[in-house]
């Protein structure tokens, strides 16, 4: 499927061979018009009921991104001598909101096709489309021709509340990060192995 986007003539499959979570980032600035085309696909992003309850803080602030990794702790983001959070330019905290869902499901044409209940979720459509954005977001950036990846932290709501004043009811499901991608030794082939095959993946016309 091939789309113009921006004047540049973009492959979803080239967008797809490319895709991966980077470990490596050059610290320096992305421009505004970029951070601000990869933030806007949340107007493309699709949510249950049209509730939108998705949401992106972005955060280029050097010292703020410094804090940001500090409290999601060293360990495991220092692979190659440098910690790729703080080095990540754009920061896009990526958050559900689940009470927009109840609030729009309990509007009239919804009642109106549940019998006056609320629907049953057959599984928590806020962080369905938290997913979703997170995934518009990632390619986006590979769309600008830079690097991405998407990190967590156990307690990432409390650390996104006390950094960034996140409202009590917007839960981050986690952190984006994006920019020009640095120098990291490539991935040994252990990982590689790990990777499951189509077949045990894709089951056709049934289990
Ligand atoms: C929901 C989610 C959370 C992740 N959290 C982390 C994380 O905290 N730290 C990290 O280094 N990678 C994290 N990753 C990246 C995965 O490790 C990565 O996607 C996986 O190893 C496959 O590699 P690839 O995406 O480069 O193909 C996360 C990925 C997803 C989808």
């Amino acid at each position: 499927m091939a789309a113009t986007i921006y004047g540049a003539h973009v492959e979803f499959r080239d967008i797809l061979a490319r895709r991966r979570m980077h470990r490596a980032f050059l610290p320096e600035p992305i421009p505004e018009e970029q951070v601000d085309r990869i933030a806007g696909v949340i107007r493309r992003a699709p949510s249950g009921g049209f509730s939108q309850g998705g949401s992106i803080v972005v955060v280029t602030g050097e010292a703020k991104r410094h804090e940001i990794a500090r409290a999601f702790g060293d360990e495991h983001y220092t692979p190659y001598g440098r910690n790729f959070i703080a080095d990540a330019p754009v920061h896009m905290v990526i958050s559900a909101n689940e009470s927009l869902y109840h609030a729009r499901y309990s509007e009239a044409d919804k009642l109106a096709t549940t019998g006056g209940v609320e629907v049953t979720w057959p599984v928590p459509y806020w962080f369905v489309d938290a997913g979703a954005l997170m995934m518009l977001v990632l390619a986006a950036a590979i769309d600008e021709g830079l690097a991405s990846a998407f990190v967590g932290h156990p307690d990432q709501k409390r650390i996104f509340d006390e950094l960034l004043g996140l409202p009590e009811e917007v839960v981050p499901i986690g952190l984006a990060l994006i920019g020009k991608p640095g120098e990291a030794p490539p991935t040994g082939s252990r990982m590689k192995e790990r990777r499951r095959g189509k077949e045990e993946l894709v089951h056709r016309e049934r289990w």
